[in-house]
């Protein structure tokens, strides 16, 4: 078969689209039908039909030749290093299509506007990481930023892949094709790189780095044709930071350069604030931007709930004794009720879960001398937030570094390097555990 067509493949006819063949056969038969028909009669017609019979076989075979180079042709153009960057290019101009939000929806007007401005920096001057607590609605703040107008913006979001598929489904969120015609040593030459500095490294860091070539080349294109960089957000790169640090770095040192390069705006979405004190002493986190998505108010919060079809004295109280304005814990809360549940036992709850964690720190720690600096600490942040300065002096950088850990999650970071109790039920939680009874009114932010 595949030889029969090889032959087929060097005869003229192969030359012509089936259409220019069939139109040329079926000019000649026109013309010579009216003689067959009438000289010979039935032989005639036997003749016309061996005639279309050959005619339909030369078609299909001219058919398949043609296929079978177009195979191979369309590969190579298809493939090309152009035609990939071109599809990337079209992907960052017509940009990400982000679905509707389907539930009743909080405005958050100044979050949007904030992220807007990141979004679409002028002029661009640092890359941007997007912090806030778990659940505080990061993803949806920054869709609805998004939303209004995705021209120029690739959105990626990071789920719980392994790490080594991190860069392939990128590339798909990029419409970038991974293949051999853009792994070629000219393609890589002309970037100033051996291909064997490629060829040698390992996964997930050797996608990375083709994708990153491509993604450079295309950034510039964006650029030199809109007069403005393009934008491209990862969010949730937590993810990729619990499986090892090693290619979230690879991607910060990138957006440092893209920023540097004045290339490209690269926005990342974490809700991990336990690395930031440490990521910010990093060469590449100099270059960040860190911009925070807070909760929103306990009024938009009561709110919320009203909406959900909560009552207004349990909105009320779960707002102030468990959730405030955090979206994740309002959805918890919402259920709860909804199950027949009273706010006071969904507290217990959640009390139950500080205090084993904190229970484990305490042992060694000793808190509950009230004299101690980290009992007395812990205490003035059930009131407010505190330096980060005065925190880590006091409770030590390894207890800090503990009590911030998502899964223990009693402290959270702010970028405006200060640190608060991680939510409203744990600083009551926290209060009643260490007894801390202090008057009220007294300044409580003390900075350094
Ligand atoms: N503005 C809003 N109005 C109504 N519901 C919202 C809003 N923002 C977020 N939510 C809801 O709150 C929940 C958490 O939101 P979202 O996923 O955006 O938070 P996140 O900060 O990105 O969370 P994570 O830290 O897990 O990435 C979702 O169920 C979402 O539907
Ligand atoms: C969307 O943003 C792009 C780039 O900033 C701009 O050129 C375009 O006019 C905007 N489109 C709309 C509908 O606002
Ligand atoms: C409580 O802590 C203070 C300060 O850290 C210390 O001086 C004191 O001895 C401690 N008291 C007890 C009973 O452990
Ligand atoms: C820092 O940010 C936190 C969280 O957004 C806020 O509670 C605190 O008041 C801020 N402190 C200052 C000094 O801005
Ligand atoms: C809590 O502290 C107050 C005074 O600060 C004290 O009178 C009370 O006994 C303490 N309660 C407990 C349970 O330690
Ligand atoms: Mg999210």
């Amino acid at each position: 078969m595949y030889r029969l067509l090889a032959e087929v493949d060097r005869s003229p006819l192969s030359e012509l689209l089936p259409f220019e063949v069939a139109g040329a056969l079926l000019a000649a038969l026109a013309q010579q039908q009216p003689t067959f028909r009438r000289v010979f009669g039935l032989i005639g017609g036997a003749v016309a039909k061996a005639v279309s019979t050959t005619f339909i076989i030369l078609v299909v075979a001219a058919f398949f030749a043609r296929h079978v180079l177009d195979n191979k042709n369309t590969i190579a153009k298809t493939h090309s290093p152009e035609i990939v960057q071109a599809r990337m290019l079209a992907r960052f101009e017509a940009g990400s299509v982000i679905p509707r939000f389907e539930k009743y929806h909080v405005s958050r007007p100044d979050a949007v506007a904030m992220l807007q401005k990141v979004l679409r920096p002028a002029p661009l001057e640092t890359y941007t990481v997007v912090v806030g607590e778990v659940g505080c609605g990061k993803t949806s703040a920054v869709h609805d930023a998004i939303r209004a107008n995705s021209t120029g913006i690739v959105y990626h979001i990071v789920k719980s892949e392994v790490l080594v598929s991190m860069p392939g489904l990128l590339a798909g969120s990029l419409a970038f094709e991974f293949n051999q015609f853009t792994f070629t040593a000219g393609y890589f030459k002309d970037r100033g790189i051996e291909m064997h500095q490629i060829a040698s490294a390992e996964e997930p860091f050797k996608s990375w780095a083709i994708l990153e070539l491509g993604l450079r080349d295309v950034a510039a294109q964006f650029k030199a044709k809109h007069g403005h960089v393009a934008t491209l957000v990862i969010d949730a790169v937590d993810q990729i930071a619990q499986q090892g640090p090693a290619l979230l770095h690879v991607i910060q040192n990138f957006a440092k350069a893209a920023a540097d390069e004045q290339l490209l705006n690269v926005v990342l979405v974490t809700c991990d604030g336990s690395n930031l004190p440490e990521l910010k002493a990093s060469s590449a986190m100099t270059r960040a931007r860190i911009v925070e998505v807070s909760d929103i108010t306990d009024e938009q919060a009561v709110d919320f709930l009203l909406h959900r079809g909560v009552n207004e004295d349990s909105a009320k109280r779960a707002v102030a004794e468990i959730a405030g304005g955090r979206f994740v814990l309002l959805n918890r809360v919402t259920k709860q009720l909804g199950r027949g549940q009273q706010v006071n036992q969904i507290f217990e709850e959640f009390r139950v879960d500080t205090a084993d964690s904190l229970q484990r720190l305490i042992d060694d720690l000793a808190l509950y001398n009230a004299t101690s600096d980290v009992h007395k600490t812990l205490c003035d942040l059930t009131h407010g937030a505190l330096h980060i300065d005065i925190v880590h002096c006091a409770l030590g950088k390894d207890l800090t570094k503990k009590l911030l850990a998502t899964n223990i999650n009693i402290l959270a970071y702010h970028p405006n390097d200060t640190y608060t109790l991680h939510s409203r039920h744990v600083q009551r939680s926290v209060s009643t555990l260490l007894n801390c009874t202090r008057p009220l009114g007294r300044p409580l932010f003390l900075a350094s």
